[in-house]
């Protein structure tokens, strides 16, 4: 595996390559949920590159870029061990040379859930996401569905500027007691993390009864269940169509739609999904 940090050394291996070229842009603290994308990649190209870049765009919150946590020897194992072929690992002078922010309007997708929350976090994703794909050029690109809102908003992006890549959504990797894995997950106490699978079974409760109640009474169930851990606030729990991300107002068979909930904890926030 090669690592680097200059973007001219990737523009040089792709181009000597030849062939399908993968991609999976993260921020490192690498768990089986990246290595499953990485995995992929891997199978369905010629070349696959990743990336590690913790992107200081996307933060709303100072502190939460500060303690984002970083594992660069384990991260180069496990890619390694993956059959990666480039690791992309960039300094933030290498990125942003000088400002150049993308201001796009996601209009509703970004309104709603992680946009509503988090005031131009989205914005500064597809800013590296964008920068990313010029530098790397791939015909794939992969994302997990365990950040369900990036994905619909990256493909959005890719849809709006024709940019030419298929961006590929991968299932939610999880812990065997349910919890989604998660870089962030490391900064719950133990008993936060005893009581994190109460997330995941909310919402596999809720997808059962959203099909006889309505949404606010089923809201309202998923709040009580997870709030019965007093460390934990439901900061919103959605139920909207797949595709618009808008609320639904009823659960209609049939049809796309998932639950999407985010949890404050005393140090952390989580975000999970689940299809109805
Ligand atoms: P990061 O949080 O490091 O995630 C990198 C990729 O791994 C994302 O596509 C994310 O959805 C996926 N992922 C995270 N946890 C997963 C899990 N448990 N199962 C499956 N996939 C999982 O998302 C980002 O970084 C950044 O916003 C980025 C896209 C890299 C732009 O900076």
């Amino acid at each position: 595996m090669i690592i680097t940090g200059k973007i001219s050394e990737v523009r040089e291996f792709v181009a000597g390559k030849g062939g399908r070229v993968g991609f999976v842009p993260t921020m490192g603290a690498l768990h089986p949920g990246h290595i499953s994308l990485v995995r992929r990649c891997r199978d369905e190209n010629a070349v696959s590159i990743a990336s590690i870049f913790v992107n200081p765009t996307q933060f709303n919150d100072p502190k939460d870029l500060l303690k984002y946590p970083r594992t660069p020897e384990s991260d180069h194992r496990m890619l390694e061990d993956a059959g990666l072929d480039l690791l992309f690992e960039p300094q933030v002078a290498e990125i942003y040379p000088q400002e150049n922010r993308i201001e796009m309007d996601f209009g509703p997708l970004e309104r709603v859930m992680e946009g509503a929350h988090r005031p131009g976090h989205f914005n500064g994703v597809v800013t590296v996401v964008s920068r990313l794909f010029d530098i790397v050029r791939p015909d794939k690109a992969y994302f997990g569905e365990k950040d369900f809102q990036q994905l619909a908003i990256i493909r959005e992006w890719a849809r709006r500027v024709d940019f030419p890549v298929e961006i590929i959504g991968c299932p939610t990797l999880r812990e065997s007691d349910g919890l989604a894995m998660s870089s962030r997950n490391i900064h719950l106490s133990p008993a936060e993390r005893a009581a994190a699978p109460l997330i995941y079974k909310a919402l596999n409760m809720a997808a059962v009864a959203i099909r006889s109640s309505p949404v606010s009474i089923v809201a309202g169930l998923v709040r009580d269940m997870i709030e019965s851990f007093s460390g934990f606030k439901v900061q919103y729990i959605e139920f909207v169509d797949s595709n618009t991300l808008q609320p639904i107002e009823q659960y209609i068979p049939g049809r796309e739609q998932r639950a999407c909930i985010a949890v404050l904890t005393s140090s952390t926030r989580l975000i999970d999904n689940i299809a109805l």
